[in-house]
């Protein structure tokens, strides 16, 4: 299996399992739009509480906020968003369909780092790169990525708000109101889980590049000559996270990005890359945004963001640690390391080797026989006590005992549990061990 049919394989499991579903498929679909089914949604809230317990609960020093996803205007005309959130676009001259001009010259062999809109310009003009369709193409333009709405009755330009493109200006606009609100000792964080918005010239590679997504940020304040210590902090967490996802160590690189590819607001930047299937590519970043964003806000909005000294008076605008984190490339790094296929007595065989903590079933619960009243009865009760205490527990009666297996097996169950008739003699039930296919005997009670 290749990664390309790796990668289709995993798309048309997740549809036919219940994870994605394109977005509003019954229409004809929304480019960049997907929606979580009943597995993929209990996975992906498996990740985002797993991120919430391993960096706000667990800790002393974060605070967690759930901002609104409209904002003033302001905020993105202060953060740079509105000048500066943009993307390289290419149109081809004859169909009109945009591209983004640095993936194109991309997947036609060029190298585009560092390189400004002339440059790729040129590189176009003087390699005659055509579009997809073999077409001439626009000279590259900049396109922002924001999604722009109006809030209220009135449509004029004082009702221009934007979905917010990162969820990371929902913190900065709340670090006075929790500095007020709880006195934090300098560094302290706030972190933010939600919805964000981009209007992606060229969507992609299934969930991995959407126009609708969710980002999961910490915004971590610290005295700006002690930016270095904190940066190094988060870089050893990120990379407890991508352990406690259960992802290969040796398919997690970083990226030091050159100050060229940089964010407008950061002063170091480590991408953190994942060998998807398609690919390596960023999982998610790590930025030094120095006071760039509280130092803004403190200038449009008059309001001072300075931080003082407990007993000093010592006074600063703190900097600010930003370790950015996507749930649907989290989400998609764990589906490509969980995809496994192997044989099982001369057939082939799907499962998903998801760790137990992310799995969205922790046990199937079955009656060897459904039309056995005895059976289904003692099943019944030991689903209903396993329910009480994991609650990710799913009754399966369907079809023969095989055919139960190769499901939960798709959908990463580790543990199947079944009621047979020496189960009435002895109180004992079969579990069978998805990644190794074994059974064994244990008294519910084990379980
Ligand atoms: N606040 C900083 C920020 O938003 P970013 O590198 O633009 O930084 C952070 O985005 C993370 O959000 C990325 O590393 C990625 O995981 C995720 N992300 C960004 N754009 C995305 C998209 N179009 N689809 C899915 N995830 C995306």
């Amino acid at each position: 299996m290749n990664d390309q049919q790796k990668m289709e394989n995993i798309v048309s499991l997740a549809k036919r399992r219940g994870f994605i579903y394109p977005g509003s498929d019954v229409y004809g679909g929304l480019s960049g739009t997907w929606d979580f089914g009943p597995l993929g949604v209990t996975l992906k809230r498996n990740i985002m509480q797993l991120w919430w317990k391993m960096f706000v609960s667990d800790r002393d020093d974060m605070y967690g906020v759930d901002a609104a996803i409209l904002m003033n205007q302001k905020v993105w005309q202060a953060s740079g968003h509105v000048a500066t959130f943009t993307d390289p676009l290419v149109e081809d001259e004859v169909t009109h369909l945009r591209y983004r001009a640095d993936h194109l010259l991309k997947d036609a062999g060029y190298p585009v780092d560092g390189l400004n809109l002339a440059d790729m310009t040129k590189l176009i003009r003087d390699n005659n790169v055509k579009s997809p369709a073999g077409n001439e193409l626009s000279d590259v333009r900049t396109f922002n990525m924001m999604f722009k709405t109006t809030v209220g009755p009135v449509d004029d330009e004082s009702s221009v708000s934007y979905l917010r493109p990162e969820t990371a200006q929902g913190i900065f606009t709340n670090y006075k109101n929790v500095l007020d609100s709880f006195y934090p000792d300098l560094p302290f964080g706030l972190a933010q889980q939600g919805k964000a918005f981009r209007n992606e010239i060229s969507p992609r590679d299934f969930i991995f590049r959407s126009r609708e997504f969710e980002q999961m940020e910490i915004e971590y304040f610290v005295d700006p000559a002690k930016w270095e210590e904190a940066f190094e902090h988060w870089r050893q967490q990120v990379w407890q996270w991508t352990e406690a996802l259960g992802l290969p160590t040796e398919n997690v690189h970083e990226l030091e990005v050159p100050e060229s590819d940089r964010a407008h607001y950061s002063k170091r930047t480590i991408d953190f890359e994942f060998d998807f299937p398609i690919g390596r590519e960023e999982l998610l970043g790590l930025a030094y945004r120095t006071d760039f964003d509280l130092g803004n806000i403190q200038r449009e909005s008059g309001k001072n963001m300075e931080y003082t000294v407990k007993g000093t008076n010592n006074k600063f605008v703190p900097h600010v640690i930003e370790p950015s984190f996507g749930v649907e490339r989290a989400l998609m790094a764990v589906l490509s390391s969980a995809y496994t296929e192997d044989e099982v007595n001369g057939e082939k065989r799907i499962f998903l080797k998801l760790p137990e903590h992310l799995a969205p079933v922790k046990f199937a619960v079955s009656p060897l026989l459904k039309n056995k009243p005895e059976l289904v009865a003692r099943a019944k009760e030991i689903y209903t006590s396993l329910k009480q205490k994991y609650g990710a527990v799913m009754w399966d009666d369907n079809g023969n005992i095989g055919k139960r297996y190769r499901r939960q097996d798709e959908i990463g169950t580790p543990n199947c549990v079944v009621v047979d008739f020496t189960t009435l003699e002895d109180g004992s039930v079969t579990v069978r061990d998805r990644d190794t296919t074994e059974q064994k005997r244990v008294q519910p009670g084990e379980l």
